[in-house]
């Protein structure tokens, strides 16, 4: 169980301070899969920056079970980074390395032995469905391809929390549909709880089961996709969902 806590974080600007994240708790349970939305500066990378411990709140925290993460420091703290899987919009690949090498990276990194890395990587390969592209390097690859080796990359360690930040929005829509397949089939093999960041709502619609708003740095609505997405109450889903002023 993940329970954020009062989150809060500002960003200094030359002569103001900006709210990034206003106060915002919520609780994410084991094996969930959760679509956080909202419109562009609303603090959804803000926030999946501190859920993968790459930045501190100024106040509040977030619990890993019972772990405070931000009391985390030194080898605890990388462990715990391991424990975290991301995906970025930009897939961010090691284009020097082929798509084997970039999936065992993480691996050599904790020191698992060739055999082990060889038997995992192979196995994440297919799970991901890039059976004969390993010795392929990202240049190669197309946009969807290319993801997929993130979400390998991302799985590699077995994290708790596979963290998601605009995984299909440079991609078309036939690949998002498959990319979201993708991570439909991983949640349901692994049980790992996922986490989407999004500003598109039929990502959220397609595979999530609970969604949370954002809107200017707080969780203006937090639900079922069903429940938040037929009776939307802040104005920010409204909007989000494309309702006209006089429709409700
Ligand atoms: N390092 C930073 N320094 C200053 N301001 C920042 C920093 N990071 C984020 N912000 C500001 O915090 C707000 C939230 O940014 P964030 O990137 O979390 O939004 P977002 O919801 O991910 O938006 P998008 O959909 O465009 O990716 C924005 O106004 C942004 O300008
Ligand atoms: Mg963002």
């Amino acid at each position: 169980m993940i329970r954020i806590e009062n989150l809060t974080k500002s960003f200094k600007n030359e002569n103001s301070r900006l709210v990034a994240l206003n106060n915002v708790s919520a609780n994410i349970g084991n094996g969930e899969l959760l679509g956080i939305i909202g419109s562009s500066g609303a603090g959804k990378s803000t926030l999946i920056r501190h859920l993968s411990l790459i930045e501190q709140p100024d106040s509040g925290t977030i619990w890993l079970d019972e772990i405070d993460l931000f009391k985390l420091k030194g080898r605890d703290l990388l462990r715990m980074r391991r424990q975290l899987g991301i995906v970025f919009q930009g897939y961010h690949l090691l284009e020097q390395k082929n798509v084997y090498e970039n999936i065992a990276f993480p691996l050599q990194l904790v020191k698992m032995s060739k055999t082990e890395i060889k038997k995992r990587v192979d196995e994440l390969i297919s799970l991901v469905g890039l059976n004969g592209k390993a010795q392929a390097y990202p240049v190669q690859l197309s946009g969807g391809q290319k993801q997929r080796v993130a979400i390998a990359r991302a799985l590699a360690s077995s994290p708790s929390l596979l963290l998601c930040d605009e995984p299909t929005s440079a991609l078309d829509v036939v690949t998002t549909k498959s990319i979201l397949d993708l991570l439909v089939e991983i949640h349901r093999k692994t049980q790992v709880t996922i986490v989407i960041i999004t500003h598109e709502l039929s990502v959220v619609k397609a595979v999530c089961q609970r969604v949370i708003v954002m809107d200017e740095g707080s969780f203006v609505e937090d639900g079922s996709v069903k429940q938040v997405f037929t009776s939307p109450k802040h104005e920010m889903t409204k909007l989000l969902l494309g309702y006209q002023e006089g429709q409700l």
